[in-house]
């Protein structure tokens, strides 16, 4: 009955909210106001007087609320005065918040959004092209680890460096393998289906992930027991945001050696680029599953011509010495020219801070700050490569970085376990048949609109050169690498045919999977943003 209640109720709403996009602006200002105390009053009535919640809720009208919202922006480029605002940001600090705040979205039909980390390339978590709110998980951080189990429980807005600081605090031979920047949350990034520089060795975030404890669209705290298998295989990969709350994850921690060895080395145009190239496309997915050999192409000055030129970067995380991975690269990947000076050999976590390139001595203690050193505009896309860029398509390259100058180009290399791990085992399928996935990434430091056209066209430009070259049919993404691109849901009568868009790059077959366990769990379609998993049309 009570579902019934409430379909009827967001029906009406949705009918509202779709009236409010079309009315003028005034209507739209005074509606969203209206919204708004109603959502205010609605979360201090549902709220427990043992964890009022009044004190966590900013409007716009409260002085900190610019402040709040910053706090987690991780993209300049929607820190502008034109980017849509949320109406409210609850920053919970109990489940019942997070119950409140769903039972309200609900009873007045408004979008409410999860923000953990804040790192989601298209602002996802605090943008909107509707009316909306935040429920901001950054007072939910513990991480609880259990060396004898060799698992820990993370909460979900606990950012990765907290994550890998308190593994390394209990034992030097354990490690998460998640993403390489440690201020990225776990909220986002493991049910994304997080990757770093073990994922040769051991696979995603996701593949490691043995239990979660959810919020449900009908206020129910699960864990794996009770939400059931479907909805586990769902957020390991699939992105929570569409399916329920994710109140905190129970990770498998994995082995590492007590020394690891680094390097980072870089090569330009004139030191036979081409070839080293070429040679590294051919051996980085086969190589042994202990060595993540990352490039990253980009342009440089040149000490010669003082003109730009073409410049590749290695870095390279072993979990061996460096004798062993000196005769592994000499072997495989002898133009490289590695030499011995170039190895460090460390602890693994200090490894992190190396790979992220922070200066040799940074504190450990840098893991805990929440705040990144510096944050730019940017904008992300991705592909994958299944057989190498040919010569002449390396050629092309250098040429056409050269003219766009900004955007760079990373190789991810997979092999090893990702190659093993079968595509439907958890919804992330791009899995054996990937030699890399790529990562196009325009960085700028103007906040001017037309500016971020203008850097954003160049991200796209470079993406369109290397059509002949990556997968088609579909042209994969990867989820946590978000592209708006790929295409926007609005939720209407075509939700499902925008949704397949661009839900067959993100999870190719697995798409149709997500679908049917979406209209079971979430069949209002509650739980949903710009890219989120539509349920199957009635
Ligand atoms: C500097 C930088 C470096 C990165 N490096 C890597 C990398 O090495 N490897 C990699 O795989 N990715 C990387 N990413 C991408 C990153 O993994 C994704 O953006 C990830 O989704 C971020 O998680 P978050 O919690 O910080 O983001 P948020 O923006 O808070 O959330 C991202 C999405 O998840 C949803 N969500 C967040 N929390 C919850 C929750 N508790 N319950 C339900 N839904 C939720 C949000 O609504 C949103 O849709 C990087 C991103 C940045 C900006
Ligand atoms: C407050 O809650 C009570 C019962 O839970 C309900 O009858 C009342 O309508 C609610 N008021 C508002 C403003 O939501
Ligand atoms: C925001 O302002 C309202 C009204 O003045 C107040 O009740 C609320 O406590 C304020 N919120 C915070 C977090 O201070
Ligand atoms: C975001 O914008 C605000 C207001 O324009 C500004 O004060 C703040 O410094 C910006 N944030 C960053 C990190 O630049
Ligand atoms: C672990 O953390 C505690 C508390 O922060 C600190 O005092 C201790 O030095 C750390 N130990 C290691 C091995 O990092
Ligand atoms: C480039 O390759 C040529 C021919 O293979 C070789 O002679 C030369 O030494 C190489 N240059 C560099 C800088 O490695
Ligand atoms: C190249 O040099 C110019 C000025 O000499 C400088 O502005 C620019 O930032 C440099 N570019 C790179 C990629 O280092």
């Amino acid at each position: 009955m009570k579902v019934h209640i409430f379909t009827f109720l967001s029906f009406l709403a949705l009918i509202f909210v779709s009236t409010l996009v079309t009315s003028s602006n005034a209507n739209i200002v005074s509606n969203e106001n209206d919204i708004q105390d109603k959502l205010i009053k609605c979360l201090t009535n549902h709220s427990l007087d043992s964890y009022p919640i009044s004190s966590l809720i900013y409007a716009p009208q409260n002085t900190s609320f610019s402040i709040v919202l910053q706090s987690y922006v991780r993209n300049l480029r929607f820190n502008t005065s034109t980017t849509r605002k949320p109406l409210l940001i609850v920053t919970v600090t109990h489940v019942s918040h997070i119950q409140a705040s769903i039972l309200c979205a609900k009873e007045n039909g408004i979008e409410m959004k999860v923000r953990s980390g804040g790192h989601d390339y298209e602002g996802l978590s605090y943008v909107s092209i509707v009316p909306f709110f935040v429920v901001d998980m950054f007072n939910f951080r513990s991480v609880d680890v259990n060396i004898e189990d060799e698992t820990a429980w993370v909460d979900a807005g606990a950012i990765l460096g907290e994550v890998y600081y308190n593994i390394a605090n209990k034992s030097d031979t354990h490690a998460y393998p998640a993403g390489v920047c440690p201020t990225v949350g776990a909220g986002g990034h493991i049910t994304g289906g997080g990757y770093g520089n073990l994922m040769r060795k051991y696979g995603l975030t996701s593949d490691n992930l043995v239990d979660a404890k959810v919020v449900d669209v009908n206020g129910r705290i699960l864990d794996r027991a009770t939400m059931g298998e479907d909805l586990f295989w769902a957020i390991r990969g699939g992105g929570g945001s569409s399916f329920c709350v994710i109140l905190s994850y129970k990770i498998k921690l994995v082995k590492v050696p007590k020394k690891v060895t680094v390097f980072r080395v870089s090569r330009t145009l004139d030191q036979n680029l081409t070839d080293i190239v070429d040679q590294y496309q051919h051996v980085a997915p086969n190589l042994d599953r202990d060595a993540f050999i990352r490039l990253t192409l980009g342009v440089t000055n040149s000490t010669k011509t003082g003109l730009l030129t073409n410049q590749a970067t290695y870095r390279c995380l072993f979990l061996g010495d460096t004798q062993s991975l000196l005769s592994l690269v000499h072997e495989n990947f002898p133009l490289l020219g590695l030499e011995k000076s170039d190895c460090l050999e460390m602890s693994w976590i200090e490894s992190v801070l190396f790979y992220y390139d922070f200066a040799m001595e940074t504190p450990l203690s840098t893991l805990l700050d929440r705040h990144p050193s510096s944050l730019t505009s940017l904008k992300r896309k991705s592909d994958y490569l299944k057989k190498p860029i040919p010569r002449y398509g390396l050629e092309g390259l250098w040429k056409l970085m050269v003219e766009l100058q900004t955007p760079q180009l990373t190789f991810n290399p997979y092999g090893g376990q990702m190659a093993e791990i079968p595509a439907d085992v958890t919804p992330f399928p791009h899995r054996a048949g990937n030699m890399f996935k790529l990562q196009y990434a325009t960085n700028w430091n103007e906040e001017d609109n037309d500016r971020s056209k203008y850097y954003i066209d160049l991200t796209r430009k470079l993406h369109n050169y290397m059509t002949p070259f990556v997968s088609k049919n579909p042209r994969e993404a990867f989820l946590n690498y978000r592209d708006i691109d790929l295409g926007i849901n609005h939720q209407g009568i075509r939700s499902y045919i925008e949704g397949k868009k661009y839900g067959v790059k993100y999870f190719k077959d697995n798409f149709d999977r997500l679908v049917k366990i979406k209209t079971v769990v979430d069949p209002d379609n509650f739980f949903r943003n710009e890219q989120s998993i539509p349920t199957l049309p009635r």
